[in-house]
C-alpha cells in the first residue's frame, strides 16, 4: 500500500510539470477558392499557416498541438456540405474552419453539431446562427455577427434620440449579404417605427423615386448596397433637399476599406461635384480596427506568402481582412481551449467540451483583445465616419491614427458609446423637424400679420393646441399602423428565412 501511495506521488511529480500536450488534430477548412471572395482560402491559408508556427514555436504549452490542415472549396454554396460528408467518410476532422457564407454554414454546422465536431467561423454572421441552443450548438464566431453590428446602431438610437428609419437594401437573393446585415439591424431595433425596402438588383431598374417615397415619413435612413446604388440614392436624395440635417443618412460598410473616400462618389462622371456634396451627409458605419506592433510582422509575413504563392487574380490579397485575422485567432482560440478540455481529462473528440471552453472568455488575437461572449459569438466594436472635408471630398484625415475618418466609436464589450474629438452633434441633430410641422399653422395663419397680436397669439394658440391634438392622433395611427405593418413583416421573414435556410441559395433566386 504505501508503495502504490509512493507511485501515485511519483507520478504525479512526474507528470505535473510536463505542461505540453502532444495530440494531432485533423482541421478541414471550408472556404471557397475563388479569390472574388475576402475569406477565399488562398487568402485564409497563409494566416492560418502563421497562427500554426507561432503556436508551435512558442515553445509553451501548445507546441505539442499538430495541426494537420486541409483545405476545401466550398464554392460558397452545397459543395460546403458535399466536402464534409465526403472527407468524413474515412476519417471525421476533429475542428472545422468556415465556411463563411451564410447558406454554406448552414449546411455544414448543422452536421457537425450533430456529430460533436467544433466550428469556428469567421463569417456566418447572419443572425439565424445565435440559436446556439439547437441546430447550430457547436459553432463559435471569431468575428462580431451582423447582429452585434447592429448594437451599435441601438447605441446611436438611444444616444440621440430618433425613433423611426427607413432600411435600404439590396438583395441579390444568392448570398444576401445585405438582406442579412439588415436583418440584424432590423431584429434590435425593433422598439422603433422601421420600415424596409428591398432593391433587386438583378430584376429591376433602380428606382430613386419609389425608394425616396418611403423616406419622409422617417427620420433614419440606413442602407446596405453596392457603391454605385448608394452614390444614385445619394444623389437622388440631394436633389430632394433631403440632405441638409432633416434626415440622417446611414451606410454599412463592413469589409471593403477601399471603398471609403474616393472609391465612394467618384466616378469620373459629371455627377461628382454633386455626389461629393451629397456625400458630406453621409456617415458610415464600420469595422474598428485596432493594431499592435505584432500585427505589422503578421501583415507582412502574410502578403510575402500570398506573393510566394503566385495568387495574382486579386489586387488587395495581401491586405489583411476581418476574416483572415479572424481565422487566425481562431487557431489560437482552438488551441487553448483544447489544452484546457485536455488537462481536465477530455479527449479531443468531446466538441460540446472544447466549444463550451472557447466561450463567455477573452484571449490575445493578432490585432488586440478578443472577447467571446456566453453565446460563443464575438463582442464588436465599430467606428462611425463621416466625410467632413467637403472641399478635398476625402474623408477627413488624421494623421499618426489608423482609423482616420472616424468620429465615434461603439464597443460591444461595454456597450458604450464614445464619441471622439471630431465629433459633432449638430451632425446627428435633426434640423427643421419642428419647423416643418409648424409651418402649415403658419402657413394658413399667414394673413394675420397686421392684426392684433393678442388675436393672433390667441389663434395661434388653438391652432397649435388643435395640431398638436391632431397630430397625436395622427402619430398614434401611424405607430399602430407601422406595428401591424411590422409584426406582418415579421411573420413573412421569418417565414422568408425558414424557407431560405432549407433551399439551396440558388434555388431561393
Ligand atoms: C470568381 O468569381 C467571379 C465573380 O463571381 C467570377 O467572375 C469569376 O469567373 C470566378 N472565377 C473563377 C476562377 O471561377
Ligand atoms: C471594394 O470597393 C471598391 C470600390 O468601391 C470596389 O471596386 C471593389 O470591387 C470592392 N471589393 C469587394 C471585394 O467588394
Ligand atoms: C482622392 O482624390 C484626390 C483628388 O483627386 C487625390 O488627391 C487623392 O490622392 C485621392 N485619395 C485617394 C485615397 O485615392
Ligand atoms: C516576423 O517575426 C519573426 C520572428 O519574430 C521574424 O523571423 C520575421 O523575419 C519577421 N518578419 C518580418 C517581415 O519582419
Ligand atoms: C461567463 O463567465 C462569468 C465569469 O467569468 C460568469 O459569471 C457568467 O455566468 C458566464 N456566462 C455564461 C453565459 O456562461
Ligand atoms: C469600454 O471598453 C472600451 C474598450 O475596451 C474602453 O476603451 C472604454 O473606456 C470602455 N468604456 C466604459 C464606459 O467602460
Amino acid at each position: 500500500m504505501p508503495c502504490f501511495i509512493s507511485l501515485c506521488l511519483y507520478f504525479l511529480l512526474v507528470l505535473k510539470p510536463v505542461r505540453t500536450i502532444t495530440e494531432d488534430v485533423e482541421v478541414l477548412v471550408i472556404l471557397p477558392k475563388n479569390n472574388s471572395y475576402l475569406f477565399s482560402y488562398p487568402r485564409v491559408a497563409p494566416a492560418i499557416d502563421y497562427a500554426q508556427q507561432r503556436l508551435k514555436k512558442d515553445g509553451g504549452e501548445y507546441s505539442g498541438l499538430q495541426f494537420k490542415i486541409q483545405y476545401e472549396n466550398s464554392d460558397c454554396g452545397n459543395d460546403a456540405l458535399f466536402t464534409l460528408v465526403d472527407k468524413s467518410c474515412e476519417k471525421k476532422p476533429d475542428l472545422i474552419l468556415g465556411p463563411a457564407c451564410e447558406y454554406a454554414a448552414a449546411a455544414v454546422v448543422r452536421l457537425a453539431s450533430h456529430w460533436n465536431i467544433p466550428v469556428i467561423s469567421a463569417g456566418a454572421l447572419a443572425t439565424g446562427f445565435s440559436h446556439k441552443n439547437t441546430e447550430y450548438s457547436h459553432l463559435t464566431r471569431i468575428a462580431p455577427s451582423y447582429l452585434k453590428m447592429a448594437e451599435t446602431f441601438t447605441a446611436m438610437f438611444q444616444y440621440f434620440t430618433w425613433k423611426s428609419a427607413l432600411l435600404v437594401y439590396e438583395d441579390d437573393k444568392e448570398e444576401r449579404n445585405c438582406f442579412f446585415t439588415l436583418e440584424g439591424v432590423y431584429h434590435l431595433l425593433g422598439d422603433y417605427n422601421i420600415v424596409t425596402y428591398a432593391i433587386h438588383s438583378k430584376e429591376d431598374r433602380l428606382d430613386t423615386d419609389d425608394i425616396l417615397q418611403n423616406i419622409y415619413d422617417t427620420e433614419v435612413v440606413i442602407m446596405c448596397a453596392g457603391a454605385d446604388i448608394i452614390r444614385e440614392i445619394m444623389l437622388a436624395a440631394h436633389r430632394r433637399r433631403l440632405t441638409s440635417g432633416n434626415y440622417i443618412f446611414f451606410n454599412i460598410e463592413l469589409f471593403n476599406s477601399s471603398s471609403y473616400g474616393n472609391g465612394s462618389w467618384k466616378r469620373g462622371d459629371k455627377y461628382d461635384n454633386e455626389a461629393r456634396q451629397a456625400y458630406a451627409s453621409l456617415n458610415t458605419v464600420t469595422l474598428l480596427r485596432t493594431v499592435k506592433p505584432e500585427f505589422e510582422n503578421f501583415s507582412m509575413e502574410v502578403q510575402k506568402s500570398i506573393q510566394k504563392a503566385g495568387v495574382h487574380d486579386c489586387k488587395d490579397c495581401g491586405s489583411i481582412n476581418m476574416f483572415v485575422e479572424g481565422f487566425h485567432d481562431a487557431l489560437l482560440l482552438y488551441a487553448i481551449a483544447l489544452h484546457e478540455a485536455m488537462k481536465n481529462g477530455h479527449s479531443k473528440k468531446d466538441g460540446a467540451e472544447i466549444t463550451a471552453r472557447m466561450w463567455n472568455r477573452t484571449f490575445e488575437g493578432i490585432a488586440g483583445q478578443v472577447s467571446m461572449d456566453g453565446n460563443g459569438d464575438r463582442n464588436g466594436d465599430f467606428s462611425l465616419m463621416v466625410m467632413t472635408n467637403v472641399e478635398a471630398g476625402t474623408y477627413e484625415v488624421r494623421p499618426t491614427k489608423i482609423t482616420p475618418d472616424v468620429v465615434a466609436n461603439y464597443f460591444g464589450v461595454n456597450g458604450s458609446f464614445q464619441v471622439l474629438p471630431a465629433f459633432n452633434t449638430d451632425r446627428f441633430t435633426l434640423q427643421g423637424r419642428r419647423k416643418t410641422h409648424t409651418e402649415i399653422p403658419d402657413k394658413s395663419c399667414g394673413l394675420g400679420v397686421s392684426a392684433l397680436t393678442g388675436i393672433i397669439v390667441g389663434a395661434l394658440l388653438g391652432t397649435a393646441m388643435l395640431m398638436a391634438f391632431y397630430f397625436f392622433r395622427k402619430n398614434y395611427r401611424i405607430t399602430i399602423e407601422r406595428r401591424t405593418q411590422r409584426e406582418e413583416c415579421d411573420i413573412g421573414k421569418h417565414r422568408q428565412l425558414r424557407e431560405d435556410s432549407i433551399r439551396s441559395n440558388f434555388s431561393a433566386a
